[in-house]
């Protein structure tokens, strides 16, 4: 960005200007998603525009998704993310749903705890006074791209290490014979607050879906109760329907 151009005088408002620069810098490729923008102050000293103007450029394309802003580390061009489509039907795995797609996963912990369980954990899991559960929270990424943040809990008695889990809480589930054969699944829309929007790299307030899971063993038992943020921007949920009986 250089002092050139920015005209005082007939062209509308600096702020928009500059805008307007940011703008065909990412439709030309010179800013590619992920890029970081310069420093407020560097911006200021590059193009001769008072802070304010450039504060004031950056807050418009934030707020219209095109720019994301992370508390500490600046400014980037935001990710565009192609649309998965998911069955409702299958009980799958985060990890087979996209290896099935060739799909890389990974995850970005929160945190991976031996708790006590809070109310609704207890109702959910069905346990008795003093049982403990496995707590683990997570970011879902495939292929670098944030997707999803869950937050699993599950009876000691199917994951007594947490720290088993390293990518697929199935698969530690499927090792210790408890992997759900039957989940019953909530869908609701939700905008999401500014932290978990953060977490998943799309403007505060973006339009999520709150997707909470309850799985089952074999005997009826429950074995995983987890509540999870999806980005409303990246996923299609797909389901046949049949005639009714
Ligand atoms: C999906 C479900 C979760 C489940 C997870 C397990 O994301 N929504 O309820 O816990 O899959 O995935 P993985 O085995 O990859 O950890």
């Amino acid at each position: 960005f250089s002092r050139e151009g920015f005209d005082d005088a007939g062209s509308g408002p600096l702020y928009l200007q500059l805008q307007r620069r940011i703008a065909d810098a990412m439709t030309s490729g010179r800013l590619a998603p992920g890029d970081s923008l310069p420093a407020e102050r560097d911006m200021a000293t590059m193009t001769g525009l008072s802070r304010v103007t450039i504060r004031k450029a950056i807050q418009s394309l934030v707020a219209s998704g095109q720019l994301i802003q992370r508390r500490g580390s600046g400014t980037f061009v935001a990710q565009r993310v192609e649309r998965l489509e998911q069955a409702l039907s299958l009980l799958t795995s985060f990890t087979e749903d996209m290896a099935r797609r060739g799909r890389s996963v990974d995850s970005l912990w929160l945190s991976r705890q031996i708790v006590s369980p809070a109310p609704e954990e207890i109702m959910a899991l069905g346990l008795g006074a003093g049982d403990r559960i496995a707590r683990l929270e997570r970011v879902r990424r495939s292929d670098g791209v944030p997707l999803a943040i869950e937050r699993a809990s599950i009876p000691l008695s199917a994951l007594p290490d947490p720290e088993a889990v390293a990518t697929s809480l199935y698969d530690a589930l499927q090792a210790n014979g408890q992997r759900p054969v039957r989940a019953v699944q909530r869908i609701s829309a939700a905008n999401l607050a500014p932290r978990d929007a953060e977490l998943l790299a799309v403007p505060a307030g973006a339009a999520g879906l709150r997707i909470e899971r309850i799985g089952y063993l074999p005997d009826g038992r429950v074995v995983e109760y987890t509540r999870s943020l999806y980005r409303g921007d990246a996923y299609d949920f797909a389901v046949e329907l049949k005639l009714a009986p």
